[in-house]
């Protein structure tokens, strides 16, 4: 039965090692190939969920302000499936939170649909295991999927939505690894990652990245399971530019006037030919790219701070900023009922 108790739920985002490029089936982000992540603990949504009786509609509220419409109805339709799940009708309200810039490049769906997708199913009474959370937090969002189960994730493909969800690989305290954000301000991109994900076909090198991809998924799983830095970083570093390759030479339907897609800004390639230039005098320092110009920098946890001394000057140039994180735990409820006032936000602890 859908209750009227509050329930806060809590998420990172995560950041892919192997990417998501390119979809299956538009409608249920059924993706075309198999995923692995690691979720970042430097940032987390925190969000709060009340279903009640007299609501007419729902109510959406994101870091205080009232959601857009397009924010609005992707999580009522969220909220639809929730309800149906549960068998109710009561409206919610939903307040979110972030505690990590937009700007940072850092995709907040995945964090945000993964906390929503758990505030919501326990608000609504359910109580879902982590690949059914993982399934449901898919719809409202792909990666978002990523974000529910703990520490390393690898996202199943499938062939249907049921069979389309992430597990956990290895737990977040696995493997002391650091990740560094460097985001450069409000880089708007051009073109959203939906938008990539249906051009990917369209790229004459998208077989070829397909074809690529078990051997890069068994490099990584294998680099993981041992705690082997260097093939871990190399791999993920070619994978990186292997989605880049496939955005750079796809062929854009919405934006006709563009001869592919490039996320990357000057201050994103000064990034990436430092690190090469660091690891070439001896430094392990790997980096990947999402869809935005932002650069991951991946090291193990006793070589943060060299990476630090030699990264700092470059963003004093650059004038970026950096966001710092290790491996981070999968979606969980805070563990406090509260009543919907908006101050407890300010009291949760975050991790
Ligand atoms: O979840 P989406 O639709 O924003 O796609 C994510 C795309 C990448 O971040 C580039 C890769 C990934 O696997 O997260």
């Amino acid at each position: 039965m859908i209750t009227n108790h509050t329930v806060v739920a809590a998420a990172h985002p995560n950041l892919a090692l192997v990417k998501y490029w390119g979809q299956a089936d538009i409608n249920l982000n059924l993706p075309n190939n198999t995923s692995i992540s690691v979720n970042l603990s430097g940032a987390t949504t925190t969000t709060a969920v009340t279903f009640e009786d007299e609501l007419e509609s729902d109510r959406v509220t994101l870091n205080g302000e009232n959601a857009d419409l397009h924010t609005y109805n992707r999580v009522m339709t969220h909220l639809d499936r929730i309800r149906t799940l549960a068998g109710g009708t009561k409206r919610a309200r939903v307040e979110s939170y972030n505690d990590f810039p937009a700007a940072a490049g850092i995709a907040s769906s995945a964090s945000a649909y993964a906390a929503l997708t758990l505030a919501a199913t326990r608000a609504a009474g359910l109580n879902l295991d982590i690949r059914e959370l993982s399934t449901l937090a898919r719809k409202g969002s792909g990666s978002a999927c990523r974000s529910i189960p703990d520490g390393f994730v690898e996202w199943i493909p499938g062939q249907d939505s049921d069979s389309s969800y992430a597990k956990s690989l290895l737990s977040c305290d696995y493997w002391d690894l650091c990740i560094i954000t460097v985001y450069f301000g409000d880089c708007e991109k051009e073109v959203s990652s939906l938008e990539g994900h249906r051009a990917a076909t369209s790229s004459s090198f998208y077989h070829t990245r397909l074809y690529e991809l078990p051997r890069t998924l068994q490099a990584v799983r294998a680099a993981l399971r041992t705690r082997y830095f260097p093939t871990l970083g190399m791999a993920v570093e070619r994978e990186a530019i292997s989605m880049h390759t496939i955005a750079m030479t796809s062929t854009m339907v919405e934006h006709p006037w563009l001869s592919g897609i490039y996320y990357w800004q000057p201050e994103t390639l000064h990034v990436m030919k430092a690190v090469q230039k660091w690891r070439h005098n001896g430094l392990q320092v790997y980096f990947t790219l999402d869809a935005g110009s932002s650069v991951h920098l991946l090291c193990e946890a006793q070589n943060l701070h060299v990476v630090m001394r030699e990264l700092s000057p470059l963003l004093d140039k650059l004038g970026g900023t950096t966001l710092i994180s290790k491996p981070g735990r999968g979606a969980w409820v805070l563990d406090k009922t509260h009543s919907a006032s908006p101050p407890w936000i300010h009291r949760v602890k975050y991790s």
